[in-house]
């Protein structure tokens, strides 16, 4: 006979003490510390002495004082906080002229910019697929592009890695009127180029729009940094839509879309991560002027982090570690298990060294990983530092 004062009427849940609500929260956490998949917080001071090599600070611009004297100017001159969504408080000068300068640089008609580079994924998927599109997602795609598929309204297709004949086949499988393509333009896990100029043949022959994710690729590839997009020569092109994030190359934070201006101007009405979400922050604003100012007058910024890029992979590949040639400045190298992946990083920051630990699910194939930033402003014996430093522990 159930206790009816512990029955919630109209439904079969029984009533538990307040304090057992979140026991399943400690099973979760009891079953991911027996698969090696804890995440732990660390304390993190300005001047530590380790090289790092975990963050995405690709050109090594975010402690550069140009773009540090921009970021405290603007939050001067503005304020901490932008105060508001930009509909309702207003878009500084600041904010016009990053849109302006990104546009430029990356070659596209226009752009808008979200205080993340995840926002801004979502902002894409949901203000351009509704129920009437097909999106066709790389298997390999970033979570924020795979939380933007989860949140749009349209199908979602998930395509075979880097395959255009995938992308093709789900293309013409489709019942739907319109479809978006979706890819990772330098996917961050192993640093691959997706085959952007096939992709877009691809959507082309099936009237569908390409949206690239050029996170890994700003600062890095093309000419003088200006993308992914631009290095495949389809910045610009009438049917292709860019995002970015101001926080790898650009040293700064938030995010950017780049695209047609009618694209744009849909996204100020229509992508919600826009109208409810406070506007850029100005010190960001600041920091990621700054940085795009110097990347343009410095253009080799971005072709020593490929350079660095590639020493490290082949260096490591001579010591017969498992890495592939990067295609972008993330160069990974495979572990045997979780705990194995998690036991090398740590050896590596014992010896002076922070890399990044990728494990699921942070990895679309269920391999983790060490994953190393190969930072424009390496010096040689940094270079040497690190490779030493990941075969010793491995
Ligand atoms: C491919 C890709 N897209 C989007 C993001 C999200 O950018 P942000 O960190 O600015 O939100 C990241 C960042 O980790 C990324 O690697």
């Amino acid at each position: 006979m159930p206790d009816m004062e512990d029955t919630q009427v109209g439904t079969a849940t029984r009533a538990a003490r307040p304090e057992t609500v979140f026991d399943w929260v400690d099973a979760e956490a009891a079953r991911r510390e027996a698969a090696g998949l804890t995440r732990r917080l660390r304390s993190r001071t300005p001047e530590d002495d380790l090289l790092d090599l975990a963050s995405n600070d690709y050109l090594g611009l975010t402690r550069h004082p140009a773009v540090t004297a921009a970021a405290a100017e603007a939050a001067l001159r503005w304020g901490g906080g932008s105060t508001g969504s930009r509909l309702v408080t207003g878009t500084t000068e600041g904010h016009t002229e990053l849109e302006r300068e990104l546009a430029e640089f990356c070659g596209y008609q226009a752009a808008l910019v979200f205080s993340s580079g995840y926002t801004a994924n979502l902002a894409v998927l949901t203000a351009l697929a509704g129920p009437d599109t097909l999106i066709v997602s790389d298997a390999h795609n970033h979570a924020s592009l795979i939380d933007g598929c989860r949140l749009a309204k349209g199908q979602v297709a998930r395509a075979a890695h880097c395959d255009p004949r995938s992308v093709r086949a789900a293309l013409a499988a489709r019942t739907l009127p319109r479809a978006l393509v979706v890819t990772d333009s330098v996917f961050s896990v192993d640093g691959n180029a997706a085959p952007l100029t096939e992709h877009l043949a691809a959507a082309r022959e099936f009237g569908a729009a390409l949206v690239l994710d050029d996170a890994h690729g700003l600062g890095v590839l093309g000419p003088g940094g200006a993308g992914a997009g631009a290095a495949s020569g389809i910045a610009g092109q009438p049917d292709v839509v860019a995002t970015a994030t101001l926080s790898k190359s650009l040293g700064a934070q938030g995010g950017v879309v780049l695209g047609p201006e009618r694209v744009i101007r849909h996204l100020v009405s229509a992508a919600r991560t826009f109208i409810f979400d406070t506007g850029l922050n100005p010190a960001a604003v600041g920091a990621a002027l700054g940085a795009l100012r110097l990347l343009r007058a410095e253009p080799g910024r971005a072709a020593d982090a490929l350079r660095v890029a590639r020493e490290l992979s082949t260096r490591l590949a001579e010591h017969g570690l498992d890495t592939t040639a990067p295609d972008g400045a993330v160069v990974s190298v495979r572990a045997d298990d979780p705990e194995h992946a998690v036991r090398w990083a740590a050896a590596c920051r014992d010896e002076g060294l922070a890399v990044g630990c990728f494990r699921p699910p942070s990895v679309p194939d269920g391999v983790p990983r060490l994953r190393l930033t190969a930072r424009a402003d390496l010096t040689a014996d940094q270079i040497a530092f690190a490779v030493g430093v990941v075969v010793k522990t491995r």
